[in-house]
Order: structure tokens, then C-alpha cells, then sequence
């Protein structure tokens, strides 16, 4: 039996925030949501989040993934924060204690870890380059672990030693309780370490890849852990047959779909359960935020997709904004400096500059010209827009609506529309143009002389 106690009451006082630390995002989603699903995975009878500073925050954050808290009401150091969990633990079964700030540990590194040890304390330690700011694993002549010391408190010899304590252990119950009865605050931070439990002896399982194990305690390890994540995540979509030109530069959340053949250019972000179908090229700088796009789509440069449907053979952008509630069926073209909110397109039809549709419903074979404004909102109201098929909309057209285009109109360039317009009808509404002989060139012959008067 198998009970997971993780530690997330800490002050994270190296973050400098008014949040708590485990809440911050690593590469897209907040860092007590790795542990907490890495622990659901091992399927154990419980899972115990330790909480304190902040811990309101913490627990209405995690309160649909069925875990127990426990509060450590004043943060004492981490045997402490286990110790305010005693209550909720089965002790006669085995615990498995992690912390929140840690993303990057995969379940198969654990997995191994609980099925490879023997002793009743045992913990992961690894071997870090640059093992500053971690406990050091302390070492007798015949290899047996002494101690853990923490930086604060190691002398020069101790900071010397690489292999460090990643803060994952699996204690069997009982001794665990036994052993944190017996420790005190006796060192550098007057802290409650729970990695004085292994003074009493305990098995060191030492771990392969140091990535995995990176605390986040500041925020330049907070962007090293989730650089690390959004790169893994990555090569996973390119194993899978996407193309990534940069992966270093592809900022793809957690569970988004992505088909095959799609090319992916740098300093992209797919965000928020977005689906990618296959084919699809999304070029430099574009952000995809529960987007659904389907095959063959291109999306230009610079692009912002905010909850909208692409349908299959379109075109968007450079430069397009598709506002939430945005759904081009088929083989549309949205082009330069393109809103989108609340629009619906039919097969294809085209927007392809400058122009901004909102609440508007377009039928199929539609050609809005450039710099078309629908008017929808009165500074209170939103009203619709309705364009049937066929319909050609010139340019510099302001549709003030609630308005409604037939089927077959042609809406001359430059009008303001502000009624109905039936099936097969021109629509134009322009005041008629004057051409006044010589005017021009007097009125700049006098513009010219008041500049010159001024010098
Ligand atoms: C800890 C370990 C260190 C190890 C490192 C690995 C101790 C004393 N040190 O150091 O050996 O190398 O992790 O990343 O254990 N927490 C509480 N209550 C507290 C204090 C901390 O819940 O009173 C929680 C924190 O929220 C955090 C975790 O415990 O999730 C670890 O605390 P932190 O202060 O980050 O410990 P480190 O200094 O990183
Ligand atoms: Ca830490």
C-alpha cells in the first residue's frame, strides 16, 4: 500500500511573489499539477498535498484532482511539512514523499525507483554538474550514505561532492514516523531538514539524468525547467511526424493534437487544448489558443487564434486576429489585418485586408473587400451582420448593422449600408462627386504661401 505525501507549503521566498510557488507555470501549466498527475499515475491509496503559505490558493487550484490536504501552519522546514501530514497516513503501508517544485521527473524514473529499493529510508540522489544549492550526499569510505548536508551548511569539502538529494524518498511507514520524532532544528536555517532522516542509514538510488530532477526555486530555474519540458514535448510531436524548425522556440502546451506532415516555424505558441490537423503550416510567431484547425491550412506570420475554427484548404493572415467564436468553414481566405469576432464564413469566401467583421454571418463564395467595417455595437448593443452567397462587397464598405445582404449583391465600393439590401441588387450609397475647375491648384497655391509667410 502506497500512500504520496507531496510538500507545497513552502514559502518559496526566492520567487518574490505574491503567489505561491508551486502555482507558477512550467512551460504552460502550473508545476503542483506534474506532481499531482505523476502521482495519480502510480495509482496509490492516497495522495496527501502538504500546504501553508498560500495554501487557500493552493487547494481551490488542485480542488478536482481528489487529493487530501493537510496544513503546516507555520513553515518549519520539511520534516516539519511531513510530519504535518502524520494525520491522514497510513503508516503501516509504505510512503512516497515528493515536492511540488519539481516538473520535470517522468514517471518511469519513479516507477524504478519504488520497485528497486530495498531499505526502509531510501531516496534519489543524482549526479549534478553544477550541484550548488542542493543537499550533498555525504558518503562513508566504504560507500554507505552518512548524511545529507544542506548547502547552507556544508563545509568546502561537502560542497565539493556532486551526487545530490533530489527530495524524492519511499519510507516504510513506521520508520519514517520513528525517525522524524527525532529531529531537530539544530542547524544553519534553524529548520526542522527532513533529509536528517537518513542519518539513521538509508539507500541512495541514484538516477541517471540530472534534468529530471531540477528544483525551481527562483525563476531562472523555473524558465530552464519549462525550456527543458517544451523541448521534450517537442521531439515528441516530431517523432510523430511534425516538423519543428526550432524546437527551442515552440511553445506547445500539454495535450494539444498536432497531425502529421505540419510544419511548425519558431516562436510559435499552440496553446490550451488546440487541435492541428495534418498539412498545416503555422509560420513564425503565431499564438493558438483553443484553435481547432483542420488539414492543409496555412497560417501566415504573426497570427493571434483565440478559440476559433479554421476549416480545411484556408488561408490566414499575416497579421489576422480570429477572435473567439470565429468559424471559416472551408477554403477561406482571411488576409492582412483581419478581425475576426463571432464571424462565420461559408466555402470559400474572402476577407483578404484590412477589414473587421463582427457578429456576422457570411454565406459561401463572398468577396468582402478590403477596409470593410461590419458596425455592430452602438456603445451598448451588439447587432448582426448577415451576407447571403455570392456576394461582392467593395471596398471601404461600412455595413451598420443590424443589416442583412441578399443573395447576388453587389455593394458598390465606398458605401454605407444601413438597410436591407434584396437578392441580386446593387447597392450603392455614395454622395455624388464634384469636380471643380482649377480649385485645387488655388487652394494649395494659398496653403503654399501661409508656409512661406511663416519662415
Ligand atoms: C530541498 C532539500 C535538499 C534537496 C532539494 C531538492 C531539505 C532540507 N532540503 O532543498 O536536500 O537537494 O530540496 O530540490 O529538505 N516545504 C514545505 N514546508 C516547509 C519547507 C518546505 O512544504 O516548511 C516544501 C516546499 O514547498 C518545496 C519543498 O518542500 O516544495 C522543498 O522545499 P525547498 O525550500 O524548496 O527546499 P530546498 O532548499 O530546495
Ligand atoms: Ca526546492
Amino acid at each position: 500500500m502506497l500512500s504520496v505525501i507531496i510538500l507545497a507549503a513552502g514559502k518559496g521566498t526566492r520567487m518574490k511573489s505574491e503567489k505561491p510557488k508551486v502555482l507558477f507555470e512550467a512551460a504552460g501549466k502550473p508545476m503542483i499539477d506534474y506532481t499531482v498527475e505523476l502521482s495519480k499515475s502510480l495509482n496509490p491509496e492516497k495522495i496527501v498535498v502538504v500546504t501553508g503559505n498560500m495554501a487557500e490558493a493552493v487547494q481551490e487550484h488542485l480542488q478536482d484532482y481528489s487529493v487530501e490536504f493537510a496544513l503546516q501552519k507555520q513553515q518549519r522546514g520539511t520534516a516539519d511539512a511531513v510530519m504535518a501530514a502524520q494525520d491522514f497516513i497510513d503508516y503501516n503501508g509504505k510512503v512516497l514523499i515528493l515536492c511540488g517544485d519539481m516538473p520535470l521527473i517522468k514517471f518511469e524514473t519513479i516507477d524504478s525507483f519504488i520497485k528497486n529499493v530495498n531499505e526502509k529510508i531510501a531516496f534519489i540522489s543524482v549526479k549534478m554538474q553544477q550541484p550548488k544549492g542542493y543537499g550533498r550526499v555525504v558518503r562513508s569510505s566504504d560507500n554507505n550514505v552518512i548524511k545529507i548536508v544542506e548547502e547552507k551548511d556544508a563545509n568546502e569539502y561537502e560542497k565539493r561532492i556532486n551526487e545530490v538529494n533530489t527530495g524524492v524518498y519511499l519510507c516504510d511507514g513506521k520508520e519514517l514516523k520513528k525517525r522524524l520524532s527525532s529531529i531537530d532544528d539544530n542547524n544553519a536555517q534553524k529548520e526542522f531538514y527532513l533529509t536528517d532522516i537518513v542519518r539513521d542509514g538509508a539507500e541512495a538510488y541514484l538516477a541517471e539524468d540530472e534534468s529530471e530532477f531540477m528544483g525551481v526555486n527562483d525563476r531562472i530555474q523555473l524558465c530552464a525547467a519549462s525550456k527543458i519540458l517544451y523541448k521534450n514535448r517537442a521531439e515528441k510531436y516530431m517523432v510523430d511526424g511534425v516538423s519543428i524548425i526550432d524546437p527551442q522556440s515552440c511553445y506547445i502546451d500539454e495535450g494539444v493534437e498536432i497531425g502529421r506532415d505540419t510544419i511548425i516555424y519558431p516562436n510559435v505558441f499552440i496553446e490550451n487544448g488546440s487541435k492541428i490537423g495534418k498539412n498545416v503550416v503555422i509560420r513564425s510567431g503565431c499564438r493558438l489558443n483553443k484553435a481547432i484547425v483542420e488539414e492543409n491550412v496555412e497560417i501566415k506570420d504573426n497570427s493571434l487564434i483565440e478559440d476559433s475554427f479554421i476549416g480545411s484548404g484556408s488561408s490566414v493572415g499575416p497579421m489576422a486576429h480570429l477572435r473567439p467564436g470565429s468559424y471559416l468553414e472551408k477554403d477561406n481566405k482571411v488576409g492582412n489585418f483581419v478581425e475576426l469576432k463571432k464571424a462565420r464564413m461559408g466555402e470559400g469566401s474572402k476577407a483578404s485586408h484590412l477589414t473587421y467583421l463582427g457578429d456576422a454571418e457570411i454565406g459561401k463564395n463572398v468577396n468582402i473587400g478590403c477596409g470593410t467595417i461590419t458596425c455592430n455595437y452602438d456603445g451598448y448593443n451588439k447587432y448582426k451582420t448577415i451576407i447571403d452567397d455570392n456576394v461582392f462587397i467593395g471596398s471601404d464598405t461600412q455595413l451598420v448593422a443590424p443589416v442583412k445582404i441578399g443573395k447576388n449583391v453587389l455593394v458598390a465600393a465606398g458605401s454605407t449600408v444601413t438597410k436591407d439590401v434584396d437578392d441580386n441588387a446593387l447597392a450603392i450609397s455614395r454622395t455624388p462627386q464634384k469636380n471643380l475647375e482649377n480649385k485645387g491648384k488655388e487652394i494649395m497655391d494659398i496653403n503654399k504661401a501661409k508656409k512661406e509667410s511663416k519662415k
